[in-house]
């Protein structure tokens, strides 16, 4: 058994200090020891997305990341997306409005990849904007409705930057 060892992860701005198994995941540690079940875990394997958070900003498959690499690192979960105040991100409202899910379940990682994919901006056509959200797996099939949710999320936050 290894031993575990001491970490400092900082998560939507809060501090927290946790002690665990060397082994346990970005992933297992949000889910399992903070409680922040709104990231996914799908296949684990880094295939589906349903995983994805932001760490240091970057988008990334929390499954494949160890804890211990967000050692004094910034997490972003879907949960710390909204403001303080309730407002929804650009994302998460469009979202809503395009009915870009159904079941839920990819939802998490699919707006978080979003954000980071506008970002990164790579929104500049339906065909860029599906291929730099090809990485999120949806088995409901919403992925049309995903690709206008992002687009409308983009030009938004595009308008608000102004
Ligand atoms: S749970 Fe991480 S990619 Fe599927
Ligand atoms: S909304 Fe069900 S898997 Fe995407």
């Amino acid at each position: 058994m290894a031993k575990n060892i001491p970490l400092h992860l900082n998560v939507n701005n809060r501090d927290f200090d946790v002690t665990l198994d060397p082994r346990v995941t970005l992933l297992d540690v949000l889910r399992e020891h903070l409680a922040l079940t709104g990231t996914k875990k799908g296949c684990d394997q880094g295939q589906c997305g349903a995983c994805t958070v932001h760490l240091d900003g970057e988008r990334v498959l929390s499954c494949l990341t160890l804890a211990a690499q967000a050692h004094n690192r910034r997490v972003t979960t879907i949960e710390g997306v909204a403001k303080s105040d309730g407002t929804l991100h650009p994302v998460q409202a469009s979202f809503l409005k395009h009915d870009a899910f159904q079941c839920g379940y990819c939802t998490p990682g699919q707006i978080m990849s979003a954000i980071a994919c506008i970002k990164e901006g790579h929104t500049g056509s339906d065909g860029e904007i599906r291929e730099y959200m090809s990485g999120n797996i949806c088995r409901c099939g919403a992925y049309p409705h995903i690709v206008d949710a992002v687009k409308e999320a983009a030009e938004d936050i595009k308008r608000e930057s102004v």
